[in-house]
């Protein structure tokens, strides 16, 4: 018999093949799916490593060719691919967008993405659909990306890390594998453990605007707290990963990575110290946070060493932050 995670699990291969054969054969899908991925310079071997497809406007054409093909209802509510309206009827979910299928780390499809196409995004409709969780699929479980990366996090030893979908996607185009994206959440443990089954070191990318970079501080605390050697690099403002390989080639980018990219604490350091200017009261919060982020990193040849070069960027002396670690470990222990 097949177990309900089983079950789910078909119907996801189902749906993936659907997308893709709408996005590849289906009028509308090649005119309005395929077109979108062209025009943002998608190669088809790259459309078809990442399985990507379409679902079509019509509010339930998935729906129907999925019961009619003996799906039950059921596992297509379970899986997310469609939901029920008050009156019984059964609608697809991602209906008129682009789709991203989610893959685990042993290629599993687990969930989708549905993005909006360009023109309908200054509409109502949020630009990306996902699917809800489900016995098969734990958001913070899963990374994009990580099945096609997973090779790669290991013979660079390093893995890169993205917003987004799209910038998994361009990366691999240009050459670069090693990589993965949060889909546009803090990392959580679950997801920083399986990176580090292939690697210690991490380039997190942020986007040139920065936007969310000090949002995704306190996530980064946790890859110091995991051992992890975490590096940043910012792009050019206005740029994603995406953008930013559509305009360069693979050795540029990563020219652009080696001269940018910055340990962790030190741009930690920078950013805060930027932010704080001479306020002493501010500064005073700087040190404890450095401290805290310090605190965390298992090895203690490592915290020594960050300990010296965070005294030198704050103008302090090395013995005051070695006891402020001291005791900030004492109250973790
Ligand atoms: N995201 C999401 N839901 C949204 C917005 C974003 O799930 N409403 C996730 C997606 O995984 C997306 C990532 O956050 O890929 C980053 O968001 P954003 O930077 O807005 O999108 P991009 O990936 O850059 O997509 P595009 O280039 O197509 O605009
Ligand atoms: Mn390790
Ligand atoms: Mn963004
Ligand atoms: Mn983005
Ligand atoms: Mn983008």
């Amino acid at each position: 018999v097949q177990s309900e995670r089983e079950s789910l699990f078909i119907v996801n291969n189902f749906a993936r093949d659907y997308f893709q054969n709408i996005l590849k054969n289906h009028v509308d899908g090649r005119s309005i799916g395929m077109a979108y991925f062209r025009n943002r310079g998608f190669r088809d071997d790259i459309i078809e490593k990442f399985q990507l497809g379409y679902c079509t406007d019509s509010h339930d054409a998935f729906a129907q060719e999925a019961i009619q093909k003996g799906y039950k209802k059921e596992y297509l509510v379970k899986t997310g691919l469609c939901y029920e309206t008050d009156d019984h009827r059964l609608r697809d979910r991602f209906w008129g967008r682009v789709i991203f299928p989610v893959h685990t780390l042993s290629g599993k499809v687990v969930a989708f993405g549905g993005r909006v196409l360009a023109s309908a995004t200054k509409g109502v409709k949020v630009k990306y659909v996902n699917s809800p969780e489900s016995d098969i699929y734990h958001k913070s479980n899963e990374l994009y990306g990580i099945y096609f990366a997973k090779q790669a996090i290991v013979k660079q030893d390093r893995c890169f890390l993205v917003e987004g979908y799209t910038d998994v996607i361009s990366m691999h185009q240009s050459g670069i594998e090693n990589v993965v994206a949060s889909s546009g959440t803090a990392l959580t443990p679950g997801q920083i453990r399986m990176i580090h089954r292939f690697t210690n070191n991490m380039t997190v990318l942020y986007d040139g605007d920065a936007a969310g970079i000090k949002a995704s501080i306190r996530g980064i605390d946790m890859l110091l707290e995991e051992g992890m050697n975490v590096k940043v690099c910012l792009l050019p403002d206005g740029d994603d990963p995406d953008s930013f390989a559509r305009k360069h080639n693979s050795t540029e980018f990563q020219a652009f990575i080696s001269e940018h990219e910055t340990d962790f604490i030190r741009f930690k350091t920078n950013l805060l110290l930027e932010d704080a200017g001479r306020d002493p009261i501010k500064r005073a919060e700087l040190i404890g946070n450095l401290v805290q982020s310090i605190s965390v990193i298992p090895e203690a040849i490592v915290r020594d060493v960050y300990i010296k070069e965070c005294a030198q960027l704050l103008h302090i002396e090395d013995k005051l932050l070695v006891s402020e670690v001291a005791k900030r470990r004492e109250t973790q222990a």
